[in-house]
């Protein structure tokens, strides 16, 4: 019971490895709290899992793009449960498009969600955790934020903007008491990949000295570990969760 009685935060929590990281966090012992969008799955995951464990499971509505939803996700959290312990700040987007066509609206979209989302959601929970002088929260970055690829400029930007946004999160706010860290996933089989076509999966897998794509529930274990107390001496640091595919690289 490595959560017992923490309070967790996942935005993105409706799906992929954000719903694979609420699962994880109930099963070890914590309450968590899917924000998501509103009209998602969100709702239906939240109920589906409250009651199963010792810890509460609720959905709360969080367009990431929104300062006020955010604001309200956090007021409402420490108004239920009491304290916010860590934060998956997992919501994003993919996109794959040349950067010679890619439009001001999707390049933006992907940053608002992708970077900015994060440090929205990032500052919210410094507030609530330098009153409590203590919290985790972890940043979703990706080996894209590590390396560029073709054609996914807005992403690759927007990740490698949390890997740094992590570093100086990181260092501001260990003198009080918070850590802030990456995780930084590989190819991982969620509903995201589903707007790859196939020969473009085969190729990435090869990739990835493991050879296959990741499980959700491996990103999960990673942001377990950086969000419990086992990380005490982690901050402004990115864990690589990519079945090798980095480590040539860099
Ligand atoms: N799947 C991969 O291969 C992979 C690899 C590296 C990094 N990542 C990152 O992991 C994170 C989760 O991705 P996933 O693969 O689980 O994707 P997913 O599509 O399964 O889940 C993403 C979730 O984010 C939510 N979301 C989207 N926009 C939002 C917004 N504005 N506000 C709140 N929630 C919003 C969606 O509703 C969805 O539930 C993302 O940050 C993604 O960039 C994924």
């Amino acid at each position: 019971m490595r959560m017992k009685g923490k309070n967790v935060i996942v935005t993105g929590g409706a799906s992929g490895i954000g719903l694979a990281s609420v699962e994880r966090c109930l099963e070890e012992g914590a309450s968590a709290v899917i924000a998501d969008l509103e009209g998602g799955e969100g709702a239906a995951r939240a109920a589906e899992l409250d009651g199963r464990h010792a810890g509460r499971c609720l959905f709360k509505a969080c367009d990431v793009t929104d300062t006020a939803q955010v604001d309200r996700l956090f007021a409402e959290t420490v108004a239920e449960l009491g304290s916010v312990d860590a934060v998956f700040n997992n919501a994003g987007i993919g996109g794959v498009t040349p950067s010679d066509e890619v439009s001001d609206d999707e390049y933006l979209r992907i940053i608002d969600i992708n970077l900015n989302g994060v440090f929205r959601v990032a500052r919210a929970a410094l507030r609530v955790m330098y009153r409590q002088g203590s919290g985790s929260i972890v940043n979703c970055a990706s080996i894209l934020g590590m390396m560029g690829q073709s054609q996914t400029a807005a992403y690759t930007a927007a990740k490698g903007g949390v890997v740094n946004l992590t570093r100086t999160l990181g260092i501001e706010a260990a003198p009080k008491g918070v850590r802030v860290n990456a995780i930084g996933p590989g190819y991982i089989d969620t509903p995201l990949l589903q707007a790859l076509d196939d020969e473009l999966l085969q190729g990435l897998i090869s990739l990835h000295p493991m050879a296959r794509l990741g499980r959700p529930e491996e990103v999960a274990n990673g942001f377990l570990f950086l969000a419990s107390d086992e990380a005490s001496f982690v901050t402004g640091t990115t864990l690589m969760v990519d079945g090798g595919f980095t480590a040539g690289k860099s």
